[in-house]
Order: C-alpha cells, then sequence, then structure tokens
C-alpha cells in the first residue's frame, strides 16, 4: 500500500466503550468534521461491524471497498478503500463486514491485534485518524486501541454504563498492558461523561465516577472535567447527516472544548472560527 506522498505521522484517535449505544460513532462523527472543518485532512476509520459512522455523513466518492480489505489485503490501492464525504478534508474507510468475516480472521493470524497498528503506519497523508469501535469486546477494538495515539471513552452517565465500563473498558486496557512488555505503549485513556441532564441521578453517578478515577487508577487514565449534555440536536444533526454544531450552533463551543481537550495540540488552530482555517 503506497501513501507516500506525505510524511507525517497522523494523530491517532480511538473512540472505544464496550457499553454500547454510549455514543461513540456521534462523537466521531462530530469531532472529525470538526478538525476538518478547521483544516486538518481528517481519516473516519469504521471497525464496527453495525456501519453507524459509515452512514452517518452523505458520500460524494464511494469506494468500492472498506475496512475489511484494509485488514486483510495488504497490497491494497487507497483509492479502492478511502470514501469522500460530503464534508470537505473528511474522508472514511467504511466498515464492509456485515458478516463479521474480520475478527475471526484477525484471532486466527499471528499478527492478529497488532496488524491494525501496522497497516496505520503506511497512511501517512492525514492529521487526524478517528477509529470507531464497536460496544462490546472484541479484538478490533483490542486492534484499535494499540493502535491509538490517544483512547477517548464516552461513558453514559448511569449507574448500570459505569459498571460495564469498569469491568468492560477498564478490564480491556488492562489486559491489553501485556503489549507493553513488547514495546507497544497504550495510550492514555480520557473518559468524558456524555448524554448528561441535570437529574440527581446523573450527579451521584458522576460523583462516583470522579472518586473512582481519583483513589482507583494511575495518570494514565482520567475522567475528564468536562461532559456533553443530553440535546435532541445530536439525534437531529444524525437525522440531517450534519456535524451537530451546523445543525445547531449552540453545541460549537461544547465540541469545540471537547476537540481542544482530545487535540491539544491543535488547540490555536480550533480557537479560531472555521472560516480562518489554514
Ligand atoms: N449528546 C447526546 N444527546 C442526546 N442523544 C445523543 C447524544 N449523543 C448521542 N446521542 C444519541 O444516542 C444514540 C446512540 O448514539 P451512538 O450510535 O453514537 O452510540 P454508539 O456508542 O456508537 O452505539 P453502538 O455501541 O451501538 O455503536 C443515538 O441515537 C444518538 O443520536
Ligand atoms: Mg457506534
Amino acid at each position: 500500500m503506497d501513501f507516500s506522498s506525505f510524511s507525517k505521522k497522523p494523530y491517532v484517535i480511538t473512540v472505544a466503550c464496550t457499553k454500547g449505544g454510549s455514543a461513540k460513532s456521534t462523537n466521531a462523527a462530530n469531532i472529525g468534521a470538526f478538525c476538518a472543518d478547521h483544516g486538518l485532512k481528517t481519516l473516519l476509520i469504521d471497525t464496527d461491524t453495525q456501519p453507524t459512522l459509515s452512514s452517518y455523513y452523505a458520500l460524494t466518492e464511494e469506494a468500492p471497498g472498506g475496512i475489511y480489505e484494509f485488514l486483510s489485503h495488504r497490497d491494497v490501492d487507497p483509492s479502492h478503500i478511502i470514501s469522500k464525504t460530503a464534508i470537505s478534508n473528511l474522508d472514511l474507510i467504511q466498515s464492509n463486514d456485515p458478516s463479521n468475516n474480520v475478527s475471526p480472521m484477525l484471532r486466527n493470524a499471528p499478527d492478529g491485534a497488532i496488524r491494525f497498528s501496522h497497516l496505520l503506519k503506511s497512511i501517512n497523508h492525514y492529521d487526524v485518524i478517528i477509529v470507531d469501535t464497536r460496544g462490546t469486546r472484541d479484538i478490533t477494538v483490542d486492534m484499535s486501541v494499540l493502535a491509538a495515539d490517544v483512547l477517548f471513552c464516552p461513558i453514559l452517565p448511569h449507574i448500570l454504563s459505569a459498571k460495564e465500563f469498569i469491568r468492560g473498558t477498564i478490564g480491556m486496557y488492562q489486559d491489553l498492558q501485556t503489549f507493553e512488555s513488547f514495546g507497544f505503549k497504550l495510550p492514555p485513556l480520557k473518559a468524558i461523561a456524555n448524554c448528561v441532564d441535570n437529574t440527581n441521578d446523573v450527579k451521584f453517578v458522576l460523583n462516583q465516577l470522579n472518586v473512582l478515577f481519583e483513589t482507583n487508577f494511575d495518570e494514565s487514565k482520567t475522567f475528564l472535567n468536562f461532559s456533553i449534555p443530553a440535546h435532541v440536536a445530536y439525534r437531529e444533526a444524525a437525522t440531517y447527516a450534519l456535524p451537530v454544531y451546523r445543525h445547531n450552533r449552540n453545541e460549537y463551543p461544547v465540541i469545540k472544548e471537547l476537540c481542544c481537550l482530545l487535540f491539544p495540540q491543535f488547540k490555536t488552530l480550533f480557537e479560531q472560527s472555521p472560516g480562518e482555517k489554514r
């Protein structure tokens, strides 16, 4: 695979939480568009067998292939797997594995969990790569975490979701620490509460999560002091295939703050309005 026209290494962010429906794909779509709108060449990669992120934005050029060919054919041409979305600077490797052939293929391969990291190294003409994952533990989630520079975990502030996050997502992160003996550095984990409302129950769960992160986890795991509100605008924006901040300008400061926390190296760029992008 030859992506060699640029020499810089893209910044890879993986969005993962082993609890389904925690707004992973919604966040991937919004932060991807925000980066692209600020002039960053951005690639979305959908590794979930349910192609929610793949179907979020309209496509202006649809590649015949997608994640299946990326992971299974080593010499695939980029134009065969990278689609263009209707948002400038925002491309997509679609999920095209509805029968879940990729996971058993990777489980049976000697390089299964690390192949994705190696393949991503050949993609160097993007500033940012955003990887969306499925809402349950799987080798495709493991590989996406191992390939990331930062792991972004959206959590729903409900007690059962929080318990599943600790059991599933933190458990996965701890299991993957085995790879550190083989030279892999796990990405820092940044968790953010999503769909937050003003109920006492949500306040209680947020407080419990804060205490847990402060007392039980080391500095590799942070529960960010920022949350994304529960607003119908997020669902409406998906209906209209728009980034939420284009659908409703009230959400612009939310996504901007989120992107500044996740990509501090681009903070100055994000402080400019999209019209002033570099
Ligand atoms: N901030 C928000 N406020 C209200 N609704 C939201 C918000 N963010 C996402 N949603 C809605 O929550 C639902 C689940 O979101 P999404 O599909 O992004 O979750 P997911 O974690 O990707 O799910 P899965 O685990 O199935 O992949 C969607 O209907 C989405 O529109
Ligand atoms: Mg999803």
